[in-house]
């Protein structure tokens, strides 16, 4: 076994048990283990893009998951400009999707 590779009952990130914990993501529910990050909840969802940028339209999500690029904002019970890679999931959580606001002067 390599130096670096736990098994996963000694490993300090895993879950916190199994309870469960419920969200909604642009009004769908949705569900993840308590402690799970929003992002890991809204990609266990088979969705990839959390927000949409300003200029092209493009999707984004998690590109560093350490906090670092701030490509998964997210809003979270009405507070904009959450890393949902960085927020642990809490129950009843109103999480809503995210679009770059608009330049000065109007989206080239
Ligand atoms: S994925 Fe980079 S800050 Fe969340």
């Amino acid at each position: 076994m390599a130096a670096r590779m736990l098994p996963s009952e000694k490993d300090p990130i895993g879950p916190e048990g199994t309870a469960t914990v419920s969200i909604t993501v642009d009004g769908h529910a949705a569900t993840g283990i308590l402690g799970q990050s929003i992002a890991g909840i809204i990609m266990a969802g088979e969705r990839l893009g959390f927000r949409q940028t300003a200029k092209l339209d493009r999707p984004r999500g998690v590109f560093c998951g350490i906090g670092v690029c701030f490509d998964c904002l997210v809003e979270v019970n009405g507070l904009s400009d959450v890393r949902a890679c960085q927020r642990k999931a809490s129950e009843g959580d109103v999480v809503v999707t995210a679009r770059d606001p608009q330049p000065r002067g109007g989206a080239a």
